[in-house]
């Protein structure tokens, strides 16, 4: 299958590589043209992009920085991001070459222009951009940003910011749209700048640290909020559970002693098991197994399993029993 249709994989959709080109010196943008049957996407929804690094699927999880307009138009969509030194994937993503075939999934994720008929207030740290970026050109498209105000807050390092060609053209386009360009050294902390927008609806997109603030100030003068952060969410504390319990994980036939407090997939890791995984924070599905026996809880909500046979992500899985599972 393989020969005939490179990069066929089940349950994945295949797109080529288009171009991927340098924006500045971390930032990548790529182009991908995904194959016909891919679902088009919302602006603002994500993908899970799997390439093979070193003979080894690896994963992981990006905004789509292009509107759903342009998919239709140009059959392409693009994914801007931030390379890390260390990353699994993003410094790898220089070494795809044009007409690749890469494995991505159908896109994902709630964080969408809000059905609302209030303004809206988009705040966007560092690569965070991107998903108001996909939005703001499918509004600008639409003509939704001729009936809503938005207005932008867009915080990133000195010389960081991305994409401000666009956002220019967006703004000359349509006098509802308007920015700022912030960095945390000049202009302060986003708090500064959230008290003049009290009667909008709010969207944030950016570092976790960010999204608290926001948060919490949200709170504070109840303004609606909508987010999207990837950082996988802190564990959620469960008073019952004993700490540091030990328990036993049976696998394929071995058994494995393994703790309640962190996830199944990192002691498999660490006990050098093969696991299969991808993104790590519950997104793309690749650590998925069957759960034969045992209660685990869910590290993002804190809620438990029932100990029937189901599948459970090892990667946002926690022992609360003696667990056995299939690989
Ligand atoms: S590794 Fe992606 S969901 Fe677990």
């Amino acid at each position: 299958m393989q020969q005939v249709r490179p990069a066929w994989r089940d349950g994945h959709f295949r797109a080529r590589v288009v171009t991927v080109k340098k924006l500045s010196t971390d930032m990548l943008e790529v182009l991908l043209m995904p194959e016909r049957s891919w679902p088009t996407h919302v602006a603002g929804q994500h993908i899970a992009l799997t390439i093979e690094i070193n003979g080894r699927l690896t994963t992981r999880v990006f905004t789509i920085a292009s509107g759903a307009n342009t998919r239709q138009k140009e059959k392409q969509i693009r994914l801007v991001t931030k390379v890390k030194a260390q990353g699994a994937l993003t410094p790898y993503l220089h070494s795809c070459v044009p007409n690749q075939w890469v494995n991505i999934s159908a896109p994902m994720g709630k964080f969408i222009w809000p059905k609302v008929k209030k303004p809206l207030l988009m705040i966007a740290g560092g690569s965070g951009i991107t998903p108001f970026i996909a939005m703001l050109d499918d509004a600008v498209n639409n003509a939704q940003l001729h009936h809503t105000q938005v207005h932008l807050l867009y915080f990133a390092k000195p010389d960081e910011h991305v994409l401000l060609n666009e956002l220019s053209a967006f703004s000359k386009r349509c006098e509802h749209f308007t920015y700022d360009v912030l960095t945390k050294q000049k202009d302060g902390d986003v708090e500064a700048h959230l008290c003049n927008f009290a009667n909008a609806h709010w969207l944030v997109c950016g570092p976790h640290a960010m999204f608290e603030q926001v948060e919490s100030y949200a709170k504070t003068i109840n303004v609606p909020v909508s987010s999207e952060h990837f950082a996988a969410l802190p564990v959620v504390s469960n008073t019952s559970l004993t700490e540091n319990e030990t328990f036993s994980l049976v696998h394929n036939g071995q058994s494995l002693a393994i703790d309640n407090q962190q996830t199944l997939l990192s002691q498999l890791q660490q006990a050098e098991q093969p696991v299969t995984y991808g993104c790590g924070m519950g997104i793309c599905h690749q650590c998925q197994c069957v759960k034969k026996r045992g209660v685990v809880r869910d590290t993002r909500t804190g809620e438990l399993s029932d100990s029937a046979e189901q599948l459970i992500q090892l990667c946002v899985s926690q022992a609360v029993t003696d667990l056995e599972i299939q690989l």
